[in-house]
């Protein structure tokens, strides 16, 4: 009985002094003591009580900054919105800036191997096999197709019973997170979760994806990766979540891959994932790059469309003029292929300038691997990470002007023609070297939902007296969501 006794205090006092050495190593690995004024209000989250998201906050510091960078030493962070700098991570000096183990080690669970969480040789190939079926006539056919059957079967007649009862408020957000997650799953597996079916389904396999992104993300705030660490290793709280809907998403991939293989080469299949299995047969590595591109494809298109019509439901001249647009270019026909969006300069314009204030991915992260001086002059430490901001960069007097708060989609345009900017200066597509792979597709069906929409209906801000409150994540996501009032225009297509 007393040794039992003697055990069990001795398990305590072990318990107890891991956790002691944890905390005061986490303490010291992570500066958390480091009392400047900005880590002050980071640690104790003050900066709220002036500001509604975190982003607002970033963006002020870096527009006080003279040189547009900032650094937060908790975070072993370094921040910029100055464009010089991201050209020099992004493109000259792309080799010292690459995603990092630590990166890598955050969503290394969820995306394995896929291109969107690897550097070197691995990337390298993943880019060249994307690039080359992306580029394809007959792959950017195929997503018009994808995007037009949702749009023309579930999107639009979705609409048009909600225009029936009176006084319906709906939540675009949600709205286009099913949409775009029909889409990107049918584009990338050749499979139809039907998210957005008129009983609004509750899709498994999309609340276990949410779930593994956004507790993916929360790895990524916490001020040592030791906190989750240990988490995953005692199997306990989030990183059990986390565990079990990663597991849930990859059974559901392994099985469409399994599907796949069956059928082998007797169909002939469109999707992404039957032209990454002529190249390899590796089963793990083709569920791991798809799962990239959903992560890629779902989330960002969504927020790019919720940020939009966020403005657009406020903008009824913005609206006039992309409707006059489409009817100047297809005579009022309706529109039948990808190519007649080429002639939308002005609807070009008004995506460009949503995204330049609401970018979906708000910032982006990078590992600098040897000492290094940013062209400011800030000094950069090997093993610092180093974010550029394209939120608050969409916000720089410096780089837009004294009108850079507006939305202006003229200030895209010259001589009626869309004039594309130093895309180092709006990396919302990221730039150089791993610029986005699905940006033309991402463009062709933002530009179908607003144009379907706009011809056929008008949009009233439910509650106008709302401001953009973000959700943490790896996209921008709108807490309380979108909520709008949808009206069928009489007598229009
Ligand atoms: C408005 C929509 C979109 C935005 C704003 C966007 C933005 C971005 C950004 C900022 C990156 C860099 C991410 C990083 O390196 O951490 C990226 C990469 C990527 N995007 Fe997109 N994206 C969009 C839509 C899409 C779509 C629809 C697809 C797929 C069909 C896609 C496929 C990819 C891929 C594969 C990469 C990785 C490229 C590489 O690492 O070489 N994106 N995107």
């Amino acid at each position: 009985m007393e040794i039992e006794n003697n055990a069990s205090i001795l398990m305590v006092v072990f318990i107890l002094f891991i956790s002691l050495f944890c905390t005061c190593f986490i303490f010291y690995k992570t500066k958390v003591h480091c009392r400047c004024k900005i880590c002050h209000a980071y640690v104790t989250s003050s900066w709220s009580f002036e500001f509604d998201n975190l982003c607002d906050w970033y963006t002020h510091l870096l527009q006080n900054s003279p040189t547009k960078t900032i650094h937060i030493h908790v975070l072993h962070n370094t921040i910029t919105s100055n464009h010089q700098n991201v050209e020099y991570m992004l493109k000259t000096r792309f080799e010292n800036y690459p995603k990092g183990k630590a990166f890598s080690a955050i969503l290394g669970d969820f995306l394995g191997r896929g291109i969107f969480n690897v550097d070197g040789d691995s990337w390298r190939f993943q880019r060249k096999m994307a690039c080359l079926e992306l580029g394809k006539m007959s792959m950017k056919a195929h997503a018009f197709e994808v995007v037009k059957y949702e749009i023309d079967h579930r999107l639009t007649p979705l609409l048009s019973s909600c225009t029936r009862k009176e006084h319906q408020v709906l939540d675009f957000q949600d709205v286009f997170r099913r949409f775009s997650f029909d889409v990107i799953c049918k584009f990338s597996f050749g499979y139809d979760p039907k998210c957005l079916h008129e009983s609004f389904p509750m899709s498994e396999l999309a609340i276990a994806f949410d779930l593994a992104s956004q507790l993916s993300a929360q790895r990524a705030m916490t001020t040592s990766p030791l906190v989750w660490k240990i988490k995953r290793l005692l199997n306990v709280g989030s990183e059990r979540r986390l565990q079990e809907s990663i597991n849930m998403v990859n059974k559901f991939a392994n099985e469409v891959i399994r599907q796949r293989k069956k059928l082998g080469s007797c169909c002939n299949h469109e999707d992404l994932l039957s032209r990454f299995m002529a190249k390899t047969k590796d089963s793990i590595y083709l569920r791991d790059i798809v799962i990239s591109f959903l992560l890629a494809g779902r989330d960002t298109v969504a927020s790019s469309l919720t940020g939009l019509f966020w403005v657009l439901a406020q903008q009824p001249k913005v609206v006039d003029a992309i409707r006059a647009e489409a009817m100047m270019v297809t005579q009022h026909e309706a529109f039948t292929s990808f190519e007649q969006f080429h002639e939308l300069h002005y609807l070009h314009a008004v995506v460009y300038e949503g995204m330049r204030l609401f970018p979906p991915i708000q910032f982006n992260s990078k590992f600098c691997l040897q000492d290094d001086t940013l062209p400011d002059g800030t000094f950069v430490r090997k093993g610092t990470r180093v974010t550029y901001h394209s939120y608050a960069m969409g916000r720089m007097e410096t780089i837009w002007g004294s009108d850079c708060l507006a939305f202006k989609p003229e200030r895209w345009l010259k001589d009626g023609v869309f004039y594309q900017e130093n895309p180092f200066k709006y990396p919302v597509f990221q730039a150089g070297y791993r610029t986005c792979l699905g940006k033309e597709m991402a463009l062709v069906e933002i530009k179908s939902v607003i144009l379907s929409f706009l011809l056929r209906f008008d949009i009233e801000i439910a509650y106008p007296s709302l401001t953009p409150r973000f959700s943490p994540g790896l996209t921008a996501t709108y807490a309380g969501g979108l909520p709008l009032r949808v009206r069928e225009r009489r007598g229009k297509i």
